[in-house]
C-alpha cells in the first residue's frame, strides 16, 4: 500500500478560497483522487487526529485552528504517494519550502501551512481510516 496517501487542505486554505487551485495542483502533479470531501472537525476529533502530538506545546492551537472551520480530506494515490505528496507540498514551515510546492504558493505561517501530508505508508493508511469509509474509496 505505499502508493497512497492521505492529504488534507486546511482551514487557513478553504477560508482563502485556495480549495480549487490545491485541487488542481494535485491532478497536475499526477495524483488520483480515491475520495474527497469537505469536513469541519469538532475541537474532540482534531485532538483525536492529532493524537501523536499531544505532548506538544502547540497541540492546543494545532486542535483549535484545525476545528475552527471547513477542511478538504483527501484520499491519494499515486506511486510512492507519501514521499511524493511530501515533494509537492514542500516543508512544514512555508518559509523552508521550496519554490512551487504548495506550501510555498498558498500557506502563511508554520500553523496555518494550507496542507497536511502523512509522513508514511502505515499512518496514511490510518488517516483514511480515521475520514472515510470503504464504500467512500473508489
Ligand atoms: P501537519 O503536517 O498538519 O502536522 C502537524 C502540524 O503541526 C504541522 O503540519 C503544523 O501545521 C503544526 N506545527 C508544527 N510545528 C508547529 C509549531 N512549532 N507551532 C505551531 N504549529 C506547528
Amino acid at each position: 500500500m505505499n502508493n497512497i496517501t492521505f492529504a488534507i487542505i486546511k482551514p487557513d486554505a478553504v477560508n482563502n478560497n485556495f480549495t480549487g487551485k490545491i485541487y488542481n495542483h494535485i491532478l497536475k502533479s499526477g495524483f488520483k483522487v480515491l475520495s474527497a470531501k469537505l469536513i469541519k472537525m469538532s475541537k474532540h476529533q482534531a485532538q483525536n487526529f492529532y493524537l501523536i502530538h499531544n505532548d506538544k506545546p502547540f497541540y492546543n492551537e494545532l486542535t483549535d485552528f484545525m476545528s475552527s472551520g471547513k477542511c478538504m480530506v483527501l484520499a491519494l494515490k499515486k506511486d510512492n504517494a507519501v514521499n511524493e505528496w511530501r515533494k509537492t507540498i514542500g516543508a512544514t514551515n512555508p518559509d523552508d519550502a521550496r519554490e512551487g510546492t504548495i506550501r510555498k504558493l498558498y500557506a502563511n505561517s508554520l500553523a496555518e501551512n494550507a496542507v497536511h501530508g502523512s509522513d508514511s505508508s502505515e499512518n496514511a493508511k490510518k488517516e483514511i481510516g480515521f475520514f472515510f469509509s470503504e464504500i467512500e474509496l473508489i
